[in-house]
């Protein structure tokens, strides 16, 4: 039976007022070489964790309301776009202003943007890297846009410039890419093989270290001792790019040697601290392949490189050794065995 006509047209109307909504993920990061040191031009690997997650979700506001951000886990509500521009104070004001300026698009629209992130912020996993992810794929959907992964990487490094003063660029990268970067600042990005899968534990000292603190020191320290520290970062730079060749090659033992090599060379940067190497050293007496601090250092999380027989008896030893949380995660071997920096017959 056919539906009346002046029905069909009301059905219509009620479909086009609906609010649309739409969400967006994107996930927490690890560094597993090179951090800092990337920094100053040396090459750094990271992987996505899919396990923790930001997760973005716009929905049309009232009329009138303008663009309400909802921070729930920061218990904050900012707005974006009350008159000009350089009301924009927060980088996530700004990811909203620049994503919409980037899609050609003003400010004057009312919407409700809730944030929600299992992500610990400040604790070198990408908090804010993933959020300002999340939120420029969701604004992109949200107004029926594809944005391709550079775009969005783009897009966010401007934002992280207001979190960390001069990122690398590796966490916005690897976390709107979304899978393993062998990454060099300032150049094309490369993504690599890794021929057989690793297995991680991330325990978190509860600490709270802001990135740009200790990027700030260690420009310091640079500044007072470049030569020591230029030797320094060329040292981790190396660890990264004899890393990158034992995931190619499938050496996961050596991968766990390189992780305790890059943490005395972190060590001796002074990004370590007491919690750190002590839960470094709870997974390495327990059999872990390799451990190390991750991200800026100081407080936050390190990462441990284990196997499936070894994961249980490290997970333990790192929670009796204090870890607030351990998240267990793992890297799949790839499918596609280039680019690669081994040649081929050696692999
Ligand atoms: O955001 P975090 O804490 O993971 O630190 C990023 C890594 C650093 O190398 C210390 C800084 C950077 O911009 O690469």
């Amino acid at each position: 039976m056919s539906m009346p006509l002046f029905l069909w047209y009301t059905e219509l109307d009620n479909l086009r007022a609906m609010p649309p909504m739409t969400t967006a993920n994107a996930p927490g990061k690890i560094i597993v070489f090179g951090e800092h040191a990337v920094v100053y031009g040396r090459p750094a690997i990271a992987v996505p964790v899919t396990q923790v997650q930001a997760q973005v979700t716009i929905e049309q506001g009232e009329e009138g309301q303008g663009i309400v951000i909802v921070a729930r886990d920061l218990g904050r509500i900012l707005m974006v776009g009350e008159g000009e521009t350089n009301d924009v104070v927060s980088p996530l004001q700004a990811v909203v202003a620049s994503t919409l300026e980037y899609l050609g698009l003003g400010l004057e629209h009312d919407l409700t943007i809730t944030i929600e992130s299992t992500i610990p912020i400040a604790r070198g996993l990408g908090s804010g890297a993933a959020v300002s992810t999340a939120m420029t794929r969701a604004l992109a959907g949200y107004f029926a846009r594809e944005l391709t992964g550079q775009e969005v990487s783009g897009l966010v490094y401007e934002a992280e410039t207001l979190y960390h003063g001069t990122p690398s660029g590796i966490d916005n990268t690897v976390i709107a890419y979304e899978r393993p970067v062998y990454f060099i600042r300032d150049q094309k990005l490369e993504t690599f093989c890794v021929r057989k899968p690793l297995l991680f534990l991330i325990a978190d000292t509860g600490l709270e270290s802001p990135t740009k603190t200790v990027v700030g020191a260690v420009r310091q320290a640079w500044e007072r001792s470049k030569d020591r520290y230029e030797a320094l970062f060329d040292s981790v730079g190396d660890v990264a790019v004899r890393a990158r060749r034992a995931l190619e090659k499938g050496e996961v033992e050596q991968v766990g040697r390189l992780m305790d090599e890059n943490h005395r060379l972190l060590q001796t940067m002074g990004v370590s601290s007491f919690e750190l190497d002590a839960l470094v050293e709870a997974a390495r007496h327990t059999g872990a392949l390799g451990a190390k601090l991750s991200g800026a250092g100081r407080g936050g999380n390190m990462i441990a490189l284990v196997t499936p027989q070894t994961c249980e008896r490290v997970k333990d030893a790192l929670e009796k050794e204090g870890a607030q949380s351990v998240i267990q995660t793992g890297v799949e071997a790839s499918t596609d065995l280039t680019p690669s920096l081994v040649p081929e017959r050696e692999r």
